[in-house]
């Protein structure tokens, strides 16, 4: 268990996926009819507890936009967690906009959200380029994985402070028979994480049901959640979603 309250960044991608859905083709990203306004539901978010907000500059720029970004990086009071991928053009925007946190990412084109974790083992010497740039930069990093064991010792090595565990697997079997099995994987991901003095945070499919089993795992600093609060903003509004989120993960 956690001695500490977790933290809880709120993820406002789906916010913007919503907004381009309508208005792709417009150049502003607010204001008279452009909704919603990422940034503002970042703002409700904020003041319903949120501890940092969270958003993914994509390559195809399908949801957050660039001035997304540099709206958020003007007008939040917490953190700002910029997910991004490990390319070049990527590296220069975060340089430059010196986000708090730069969570590293894979991405692929054709995948909804981001599936899979980034595979740090397999190529250490990108991951660790792009770790050691950020961090000259006076970004803190985090890295997006699998709970599992080489992917976890290669973050270490990396040097990378943090890590975000993908609980997309375990979220996907949590009403099938690998519940236990990924759950598992999970908790001993965090342990293996935290001994090797990495900060334990997670993310992926986490939702108003699962935060009850999510928040039992041990040493987690911070979870990112996105899809669950912006549905359930639709119903409650942003500020009641958020909060009941965050009486859930710390009940
Ligand atoms: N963490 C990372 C690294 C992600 O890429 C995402 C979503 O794309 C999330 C957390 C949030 O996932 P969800 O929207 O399922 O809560």
């Amino acid at each position: 268990m956690n001695a500490l309250p977790i933290l809880l960044g709120v993820n406002i991608d789906h916010a913007a996926t919503l907004r381009q859905a309508r208005y792709r083709e417009v150049e502003r990203t607010c204001g008279e009819i452009v909704e919603p306004d990422p940034v503002f539901l970042a703002l409700l978010a904020e003041r319903a507890g949120a501890d940092g907000i969270t958003v993914h500059l994509r390559e195809d720029r399908r949801h957050i936009q660039e001035r997304d970004v540099r709206r958020l990086s003007e007008c939040i009071a917490t953190r700002l967690n910029l997910e991004m991928a490990c390319r070049e053009d990527m590296v220069a925007f975060a340089r430059e906009l010196k986000p708090a946190l730069a969570c590293l990412v894979p991405e692929g084109r054709e995948e909804v959200t981001t599936e899979g974790g980034l595979d740090v083992a397999g190529q250490k010497k990108r991951v660790g380029d792009v770790v050691r740039a950020l961090r000259e930069a006076g970004i803190a990093v985090s890295l997006f994985i699998e709970p599992d064991p080489g992917q976890i010792d290669a973050a270490a090595e990396l040097g990378a402070p943090l890590v975000e565990l993908h609980t997309g697997g375990y979220a996907n079997a949590y009403h099938g028979p690998d519940r236990q099995r990924e759950f598992e994987r999970l908790r001993v991901g965090c342990e293996r994480a935290f001994q090797a003095g990495l900060t334990v945070n997670a993310g992926h499919g986490i939702n108003y049901v699962n935060i009850a089993e999510v928040r039992t795992l041990p040493h987690l600093h911070e979870l990112n959640i996105g899809h669950s609060i912006i549905c359930r903003a639709l119903s409650t509004g942003m500020e009641e979603a958020v909060a009941e989120m965050k009486r859930r993960m710390n009940a």
